[in-house]
């Protein structure tokens, strides 16, 4: 069963490509959408959820590939609200899929702490069993203090839930009084979404050929440079990963002047930021509670 970061020894080549490529600038953050799981299944004559599987294998390659060139933060969308739609079949099948892989990372917690990744799931987390979503607290509260690198695996994810649930925080802070109206700006919406204080995804990937967002990061990626390739997500190579930084580094000066004065986050009241600071805190109670919940 494979691990969640690959251990597999690069050929020449690809450390030579990815040694060019970290001369120019690389993203802080990218995010994939990792999709064609299944033509790639069909294609290959095997199951749909071994082709999900085929899917996960993928993904440890990438995460290799990211921390070797320094890339900071990766967002994966692996399971997307509307995938709550597909049979009865494959979504069992995803969702043991998902249970394997954390048990999985459970086990990893010394790879995880050298190399300093956390993971952190973001998504509706109500929409998932009880189990499920002890196992992702854990692997959350497990990882926490690695610094170096952060995961976000959006699972049960769709952006406009995930705004929608922003809305519902900030609300929230009106109705008891913390938050005045003239506090809900933008740098403050965002600190209320998933991914908090996380800065915006330079670049989206999305495999498969498909050249839609699909409800992914849609306020995060307002200024992203948006990579898509007809390659299906399991098939995925060093190469086409290299092209798609490749064409990034092409815009980057562009998106690093959007992301950094035109979309600039800072909070600007004190009481955003001890409102912000106490969604954070109540955020790690949460896993805790989880965690601690029974079944
Ligand atoms: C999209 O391909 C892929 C998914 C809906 C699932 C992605 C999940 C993984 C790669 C496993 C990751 C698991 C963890 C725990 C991170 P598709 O099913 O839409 O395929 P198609 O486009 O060919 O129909
Ligand atoms: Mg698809």
């Amino acid at each position: 069963m494979s691990s969640w970061i690959s251990d597999s020894t690069l050929p020449w080549h690809s450390i030579l490509m990815l040694r060019i490529l970290k001369c120019g600038r690389i993203p802080k953050h990218i995010a994939f959408i990792m999709d064609g799981n299944r033509r790639f299944a069909q294609k290959s004559n095997i199951e749909k959820i071994e082709g999900h599987s085929k899917g996960f294998d993928k993904l440890s390659e990438v995460l290799q590939w990211c921390l070797e060139i320094g890339v900071e933060e990766v967002t994966v969308y692996a399971f997307s609200i509307e995938n709550f739609k597909r049979s009865k079949e494959e979504v069992d099948g995803l969702m043991d899929l998902t249970r394997e892989k954390f048990n999985r990372l459970l086990e990893e917690k010394e790879k995880m702490k050298k190399h300093g990744l956390r993971v952190r799931v973001i998504g509706n987390k109500s929409l998932l069993s009880n189990d499920l979503a002890k196992l992702a607290a854990e692997a959350e509260l497990m990882t926490r203090d690695n610094n170096q690198s952060l995961l976000n695996v959006a699972f049960s994810y769709t952006s406009q839930d995930e705004i929608a649930n922003a809305c519902n925080i900030a609300v929230q802070g009106l109705i008891d009084g913390r938050l005045e109206n003239e506090d809900i700006d933008v740098p403050f919406m965002s600190k209320c979404l998933y991914t908090q204080d996380s800065p915006f995804p330079e670049i989206i990937i999305r495999t498969s050929g498909e050249t839609r967002l699909s409800d992914f990061l849609l306020w995060q990626g307002c200024a992203s440079y948006l990579h898509f390739t007809g390659v299906l997500w399991p098939e995925l190579t060093v190469t086409d990963f290299l092209w798609a930084i490749f064409k990034y580094q092409r815009v980057a000066e562009e998106i690093d002047v959007l992301h950094k004065k035109l979309l600039s986050r800072d909070l600007t009241s004190p009481r955003q930021e001890k409102f912000i600071e106490n969604v954070e805190a109540e955020r790690w109670s949460t896993l805790e509670r989880t965690l601690a919940a029974g079944d």
